[in-house]
Formats: structure tokens, sequence, C-alpha cells
């Protein structure tokens, strides 16, 4: 069920930190422990040290003891449907497989579903690092 998922990436929206874009976005995990971890992002005056939503729910996740990504939720106040960024679905991904659902949102709930196999196709894989 996502919508226990969307109402969280919605409050945790109303944490961001975004006094220069003014662009709040908020993202929860469903991680394989049966918690959700939730984040928002966190800018600075020093633009390229802010962070998105996404990492700071990854962030949350694993030093709450959660190790992978059963499902995410984004949503963004100002974008309906807000996909996560390029550097955030490589991110995501290292926790996540083709099959993890990604749920696009906007202040009504769910709008779209998209796998990650479909948000970040050819993802960078390699057995040489391991
Ligand atoms: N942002 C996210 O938090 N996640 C995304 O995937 C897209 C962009 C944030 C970063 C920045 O604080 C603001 O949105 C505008 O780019």
């Amino acid at each position: 069920m996502s919508e226990d998922l969307f109402k969280a990436a919605r409050s945790a929206m109303e944490r961001a930190y975004a006094p220069y874009s003014k662009f709040p976005v908020g993202a929860a995990i469903r991680a394989e422990d049966g918690q959700i971890y939730v984040g928002a992002n966190i800018e600075n005056l020093s633009f390229p040290q802010g962070w998105c939503a996404e990492p700071t729910a990854i962030g949350n996740m694993i030093m709450g003891g959660g190790r992978r990504i059963v499902e995410m939720a984004v949503i963004a106040e100002k974008l309906s449907c807000c996909p996560p960024c390029g550097g955030c679905r490589q991110k995501i991904a290292e926790f996540a497989d083709r099959h993890t659902r990604v749920y696009l949102c906007d202040e009504a709930g769910v709008q779209k579903t998209l796998t990650m196999d479909e948000l970040l196709p050819l993802a960078f894989q390699t057995d040489v690092i391991g």
C-alpha cells in the first residue's frame, strides 16, 4: 500500500530547507526492515553543497538500520510527478533493484508509478568493483 508512503513523503516535505530554490521536495522509503525512512532537500548558501530529498532519506535509512529500498515515494510542492534527478537515480539504484517501484506524487497522492529500470535504464554497474 503506497498511501502511507505518500503521506510520509508529503509530511517530510514540510521539513525541507530550501530557502534558495524555494522548491521543497520530500521523499519516503519503505525499507526491507518494514520501516519508513523520510527525507527532504537541504540547501546551502554555497549552492553545490546542498542536497536532494532522496539522499536525506537514504542516509536516514542506513543510519536507522535499513539496508534495501522496497519502494519509494517522491513529492515536490511545485511540480506534480517530480522525478528524481539523475544523481539521485544512481543513489537509489545502489539500494534497490530494477523492479523497485518509485511513486511520483502530487498533493493528492500517487500519480505515477515507475520502476527503477524505467527511471535508470543502463544504470552504471560493474563486477570489476563489486
Ligand atoms: N531536488 C530534490 O530534492 N530531489 C530531486 O530529485 C530534484 C531536485 C531539490 C534540490 C534542490 O534543493 C531543489 O530541489 C531545486 O533543484
